[in-house]
């Protein structure tokens, strides 16, 4: 970054100004021994850092992420941030980190089950805070976690002023209730997920022999430390993040990336080949089955909220090949799209690519080719064998619209009926779930269904 003062992340971090080298004993590892750390100049760096320093070998850092306006998530400053290790196992511990302990900046090793919104957003707008490590929670906490908002891709949506605003900003149906918007806040300190349970007691056996305060004073050093490292180039926003990588890219020999875009790939198929240099006859009809393909998470690469995403699309996967193998589907009139959208959580990013695609005539069909559009949400938790299809209210407004989702619906009762599995509509008036198929509603008032385990909020909390 050649600019790393401009770095918003940068100035407000605790760790930058007591340099915990400075202390009489740097200390993060758990050699009780003053002595080598109070004169590293004498020996050779490498065996001091090992005698010091114990690696933690299985962790997950909270990464930043950036949007046209805002930055959101965690990191660290450059050479990572340093505190002195305190264990916070209930509330009230929390008091000598954030006003009463001597030793500031604190790295907090926070109990899994305190991991929560209240709790950081205290530690958030406290300069005494160097950083987080969260101990994993196993087995998971049964009211649920999510650090989704409570109403997922609010605003990206079909629903707006224009379009059903009684429905805008999930009014009148919180989809996700567990939801603490936690991945949506920004975080001047790194925060790290410790997955290993033996590595956290490595480190609540140092803080009890070194930090513990003993009869209401203060500990003395040597103290326990932590360094905590997960530097972002990346700040700001987009605008700006891009606007950096390009300069690196101009005028550096070898440019050091500042930020990534979020990418990847929609899959899609079909049941009866495609060309796909051609283009689609515009009277053919075919239904388009979709789903999506992951999750979004706190913690880099650990993601729990895939569970509602891979039932769906493992499901998709076995109708598909179940329906090219079945005799007579050559026969079928109606072609079938199957199609897996990718980063739907953030800003439904898969779907709305595919939409513009269609509209900007690079893809082989047209958004006038979709006939009917079924979607699989959630819907690996179904309770007594119910699945929800939901449909949207303000397009049934339109006479031949609903009269096409009606014969969609008859059609998915028929055909669960003898499955084991029945199908219910949740009512009228109730608006979509957060889904794919909004944003193409958003360019087409097309006939479809969103199939759920959830009648109203999510099942899986
Ligand atoms: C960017 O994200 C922030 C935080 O979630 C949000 O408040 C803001 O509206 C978003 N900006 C855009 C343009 O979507
Ligand atoms: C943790 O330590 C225990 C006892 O030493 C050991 O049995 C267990 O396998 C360790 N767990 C991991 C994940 O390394
Ligand atoms: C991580 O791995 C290294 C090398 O195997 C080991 O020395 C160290 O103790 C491990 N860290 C923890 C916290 O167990
Ligand atoms: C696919 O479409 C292109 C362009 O219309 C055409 O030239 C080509 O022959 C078609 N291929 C097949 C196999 O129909
Ligand atoms: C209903 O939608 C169809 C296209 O789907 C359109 O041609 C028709 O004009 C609409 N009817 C009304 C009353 O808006």
């Amino acid at each position: 970054d050649p600019n790393p003062g401009a770095d918003p992340g940068a100035d407000p971090d605790p760790g930058a100004d007591p340099n915990p080298g400075a202390d009489p004993d740097p200390g993060p590892g758990a050699d009780p021994d003053p002595g080598p750390g109070a004169d590293p100049g004498s020996c050779s760096g490498n065996s001091v850092e090992r005698k010091i320093y114990i690696p933690l070998n299985r962790t997950a850092p909270c990464v930043r992420l950036l949007n046209a306006t805002h930055q959101i998530g965690c990191q660290s400053s450059l050479s990572g941030d340093t505190g002195v290790i305190h264990v916070v196992e209930n509330a009230t511990d929390l008091d000598w980190a954030l006003s009463t302990g001597p030793h500031p900046p604190y790295m907090i090793l926070l109990d899994g089950k305190l991991f929560s919104r209240e709790i950081l957003m205290r530690l958030k707008g406290n300069p005494r805070i160097s950083g987080l490590a969260v101990a994993a929670v196993s087995p998971a906490p049964s009211g649920g976690f999510s650090p989704g908002l409570k109403c997922p891709n609010d605003g990206f949506g079909v629903y707006s002023q224009d379009y059903g605003p009684q429905f805008s900003h999930c009014n009148g149906s919180a989809w996700n209730p567990a939801g603490s918007g936690l991945s949506y806040e920004d975080f001047p300190f790194p925060i790290f997920l410790l997955e290993d349970a033996n590595e956290t007691q490595v480190i609540k056996e140092c803080y009890r022999a070194h930090n513990v305060p003993r009869e209401g004073s203060a500990p003395q050093f040597p103290l326990c430390a932590m360094q905590l490292l997960a530097h972002m180039h990346a700040a700001a926003s987009t605008v700006t993040c891009m606007r950096r990588s390009s300069l690196q890219s101009t005028f550096s020999i070898n440019p050091e990336i500042v930020c990534d875009p979020l990418l990847d790939y929609n899959v899609w198929s079909s049941l009866h080949p495609i060309n796909s240099s051609g283009k689609v006859d515009p009277g053919q009809q075919l239904i388009l089955a979709a789903t999506r393909l992951d999750s979004h998470s706190f913690f880099w690469n650990v993601a729990p909220g895939a569970e509602a995403s891979v039932g769906s699309f493992v499901a998709l996967l076995a109708a598909a090949e179940a329906l090219q193998a079945a005799p007579g589907s050559r026969r079928l009139p109606r072609n079938v799209l199957f199609a897996f959208f990718q980063g739907e959580t953030f800003d439904y990013i898969g779907s709305s690519r595919m939409v513009f695609d269609m509209e900007q005539e690079k893809f082989p069909l047209r958004l006038e080719n979709i006939g009917a559009f079924l979607e699989l949400g959630q819907v690996s938790l179904r309770q007594d064998s119910v699945l929800w299809m939901h449909t949207d209210p303000v397009s049934r407004q339109n006479r031949s619209v609903d009269s096409q989702v009606r014969d969609l619906l008859a059609a998915l009762v028929n055909s669960s009926s003898g499955s084991g599995v029945s199908v219910r509509e949740p009512g009228f008036s109730q608006p979509l779930p957060p889904s794919s198929f909004q944003r193409f509603l958003r360019s087409r008032r097309l006939p479809g269904v969103v199939l759920s385990d959830h009648r109203a909020a999510f099942q899986n909390k």
